[in-house]
């Protein structure tokens, strides 16, 4: 390394690259676990639950996982008939890294 500035770009962009690593993690995760079979993100998944888009817009990362793992706790409004369809396994299907990554990829959609 030439200078201190390139060893901190050196660092930033393996910060980054751990970011980036993680968020295709959690993409990855919402895919396997079957979210998109009841959620929409982006342009893929279905219509039955809320969409997650822009879910980062109105939970916090302590909200979604409360939403995980226990969903009928707070039962999104206007989909109340909808209640109790939402499996309560998640918390114990995924690892604690895979369910974090999860967490981390849906609070950045804002
Ligand atoms: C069988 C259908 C189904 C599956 C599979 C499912 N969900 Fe849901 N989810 C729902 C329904 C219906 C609601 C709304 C009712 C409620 O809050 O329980 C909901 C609510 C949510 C909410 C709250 C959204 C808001 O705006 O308040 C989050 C976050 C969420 N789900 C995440 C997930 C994640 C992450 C997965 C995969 C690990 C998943 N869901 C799998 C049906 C499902």
């Amino acid at each position: 390394m030439k200078s201190p500035a390139a060893a901190g770009l050196f660092i930033l962009a393996l910060a980054f690259g751990a970011a980036a690593q993680d968020a295709k993690r959690g993409e990855y995760v919402s895919k396997a676990a079957g979210c998109i079979g009841c959620h929409k993100i982006g342009s893929e998944g279905a219509a039955i639950g809320p969409e997650l888009t822009h879910v980062g817009g109105r939970l916090n990362a302590a909200g979604i996982r409360e939403a995980i793992l226990l969903p009928d706790a707070k039962v999104t409004k206007g989909f109340e008939k909808f209640a109790g369809i939402m499996p309560k396994t998640f918390g114990d299907q995924l690892t604690a890294k895979q369910f974090e990554a999860l967490v981390s990829f849906l609070a950045a959609h804002k």
